[in-house]
């Protein structure tokens, strides 16, 4: 072996995490709590084969304090949830106290146990009077979802420290109203419009009701961001029409509420999209099927991107706003690929926390396998294996491995091992020209 050949230096460190960095998971109150059956979901669900209903779901509306004391032992700092609307207004303007006092007790827990709270008002569901009277068509629907607002957080502002409006504008008005296969089964651009509309004017009521309630609280919105590239990166069309989906799908609601009515930026990593036009002739791009690129998926055939996370952090950096990971997982039955798979997103946020970006948390979608809207309980997300027949927890490897990271605050390089070396620019033995031109990092 020749001298002058690059050495890289081989280095053992953990990949370290900013202090008092936020580490936890995120669940939803349909998908775990249960018999939620006042709700625009329930009542779709009685439609579709038993297998495809949500039921007992975890059970988590009796189960929390064990769940919560799970996720304390697993190592978790913070906790993501959301609370059901449909238990607490079941009846138009009639709220539950009951149901109310319910959550002050799940949330107290909570911060008994030291966790940080990220709550999650709107996830999904709406109550069946909400729906029935025209759900987010309705042009009420802003005002209604702000009463909601104001009667709950005075109730849980001492427990709460991160209020999420609204999960996910995007994907609710999309599926829903769009393609139509979540309720109420629109399939109308018209709705879609107006659904979007009166979703960005619900958060902005709800960022104001808050900051009325709590003058210094941190408001914002968990956005399903997608990172998009075109397939073939000399086509122009292909390119603008990358540009044009990132536009759509990952920043109108920011441009539509207003950079400055959210206080964080709340990112779900889930997808990576190539966009192409199908033949020379195709008039309209479309998704690069993953039947096509035959990358690695997850059960439900979602492709595993790790850099996506490190683009899209890189991209939401500009808005000069904290950023949490309010969701990134994958839906497997092999742990091992989970394990892989939050070591390699993990180093990839680490990256762009290097590079400058301000986040300051992580939580992974879920702390339990849960119910998983139209692929109900096919999908298996949990750090946390459970069997729905028993309610019986058994957390999975990939939590402990999860435990470690956190109590280390970072990747141990042991951990990193599972997927080969990562080498760095510092690292290599060598000043090349271009690493030692700043500059050049903008080529
Ligand atoms: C949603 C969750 C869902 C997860 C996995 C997110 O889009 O917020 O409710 O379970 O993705 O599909």
């Amino acid at each position: 072996m020749s001298d002058d050949l690059p050495k890289a230096k081989h280095d053992h460190q953990l990949l370290p995490f900013p202090e008092n960095f936020l580490w936890g998971a995120a669940t939803s109150s349909h998908q775990v709590e249960g018999n939620n059956n006042d709700n625009d979901w329930w009542e779709f669900e009685q439609s579709l084969p038993v297998n495809h209903r949500s039921l007992t779901a975890c059970n988590q509306y009796e189960l929390y304090q064990k769940d919560f004391k799970l996720a304390r032992d697993l190592g978790h700092n913070a906790h993501r949830l959301s609370i059901e609307w449909s238990r607490i207004e079941p009846q138009e303007g009639e709220f539950n106290q009951e149901a109310i006092e319910h959550y002050k007790k799940v949330l107290h827990n909570l911060k008994q146990q030291g966790f940080t709270v990220m709550l999650t008002l709107h996830h999904f569901t709406n109550p069946v009077w909400f729906a029935k009277r025209g759900g987010w068509e309705d042009t009420k629907a802003p005002r209604l979802f702000e009463r909601f607002v104001k009667k709950v957080v005075p109730e849980f502002l001492p427990f709460v420290d991160l209020w999420v409006t609204i999960n996910e504008p995007t994907v609710l008005t999309f599926m829903a109203y769009l393609i139509g296969v979540w309720p109420p089964l629109k399939k109308s651009k018209w709705a879609t419009f107006q659904v979007y509309q009166h979703l960005a004017a619900a958060h902005v009521r709800a960022y104001n009701a808050i900051h009325e309630i709590i003058p210094n609280a941190k408001v914002g919105i968990a956005q399903n961001v997608s990172s998009f590239s075109a397939f073939h990166h000399h086509s122009i069309r292909e390119v603008v029409a990358e540009w044009a989906a990132d536009k759509i799908a990952n920043h109108l609601f920011y441009e539509l509420t207003g950079k400055n009515t959210h206080d964080f930026l709340g990112l779900n990593y889930y997808f990576n999209r190539y966009i192409s036009f199908n033949g020379e002739k195709a008039r309209i791009p479309s998704l690069v099927d993953v039947q096509i690129t035959k990358k690695e998926v997850s059960d439900l055939g979602w492709e595993v991107f790790p850099q996506g996370i490190f683009d899209m952090i890189m991209d939401f950096s500009d808005y000069h706003k904290p950023i949490y990971i309010t969701e990134n997982g994958i839906a497997s039955t092999n742990d091992d690929r989970r394990v892989r798979f939050l070591i390699s997103y993990l180093e990839e946020i680490y990256h762009a926390i290097e590079t400058g970006a301000d986040v300051k948390g992580y939580f992974h979608w879920s702390l339990l396998d849960n119910f998983e809207w139209l692929d109900a309980y096919k999908g298996r997300f949990g750090l946390v294996e459970v069997d729905f027949k028993s309610q019986k927890r058994t957390p999975r490897p990939s939590a402990y491995v999860y435990k470690e990271i956190i109590e280390q605050n970072g990747v141990p390089h042991k951990l990193l091992k599972l997927l080969g070396h990562g080498i760095h620019i510092e690292e290599v033995n060598v000043k090349s020209e271009i690493s030692n031109n700043k500059s050049a990092k903008h080529i």
